[in-house]
């Protein structure tokens, strides 16, 4: 029986958010520009809020578990009209890529973001997908960025001695594995659209 609950409540992320994320999008955007940036896994919204206050004409896209996102919805309410959240659930093959993957649908061939930050499960199962799915949603000009290149399951808040569920979710090999850099190296370095812009994190899209 899956534990309805398996996702530590703590995990060792800065309460800046993701500083590098957000200085990169203020060499690439101004100020005022509008654009469309979607985050999947926001923890507490510490980069999302940052991205609000940078840009304030920019429309965000949030994703993650239900609890998060609501803690979100309140912690980001000064700013109305501009952000749309996607919650899902902590079954064992949920994640945002359900949500994503409804946007994929409901816009066709249509791209509709200009910045993806993806810093979640940092797994293949899930991650893989969500790039391409991304990938379909993301406008020529537009960015990947990938956090933890060099994360593995094993030694971060999810090692199986903290969060037993691991062991029923991904084998030894898996978890001692670098997810994200297998994502970064084999799907997206070797595709010829994407060209990097700062190493092993920012890929920018240059053909459809
Ligand atoms: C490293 S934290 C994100 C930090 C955040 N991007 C920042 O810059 O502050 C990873 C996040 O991914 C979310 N996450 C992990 N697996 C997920 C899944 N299957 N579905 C939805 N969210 C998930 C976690 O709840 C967590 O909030």
């Amino acid at each position: 029986m899956s534990n309805p609950k398996w996702y530590p409540e703590k995990l060792r992320v800065p309460n800046r958010g993701t500083n590098a994320t957000y200085v990169f999008m203020k060499t690439v955007y101004r100020p005022l520009e509008h654009f469309c940036y979607a985050e999947f896994g926001i923890w507490k919204a510490d980069t999302a809020a940052n991205v609000c206050k940078l840009f304030p004409n920019a429309t965000l896209f949030l994703f993650d578990f239900e609890d998060n996102i609501r803690a979100a919805q309140e912690k980001l309410s000064v700013y109305p009209n501009r952000v749309h959240y996607f919650g899902n659930s902590q079954r064992y093959n949920d994640s945002y890529n359900w949500a994503l993957g409804k946007l994929v649908a409901q816009n066709g061939a249509k791209p509709i973001f200009d910045y993806c930050f993806l810093d979640g499960a940092h797994t293949y199962a899930v991650d893989a997908l969500n790039f391409f799915l991304c990938d379909r949603l993301l406008r020529v000009d537009g960015y990947m960025d990938f956090d933890d290149y060099s994360w593995t399951l094993r030694g971060s808040s999810l090692d199986p001695s903290a969060v037993p569920e691991m062991l029923l979710q991904y084998t030894e090999e898996q978890i001692d594995s670098l997810q994200v850099k297998m994502i970064v190296d084999d799907l997206v370095k070797t595709d010829s659209r994407y060209v990097e812009k700062i190493a092993n994190k920012v890929y920018q899209k240059l053909r459809a």
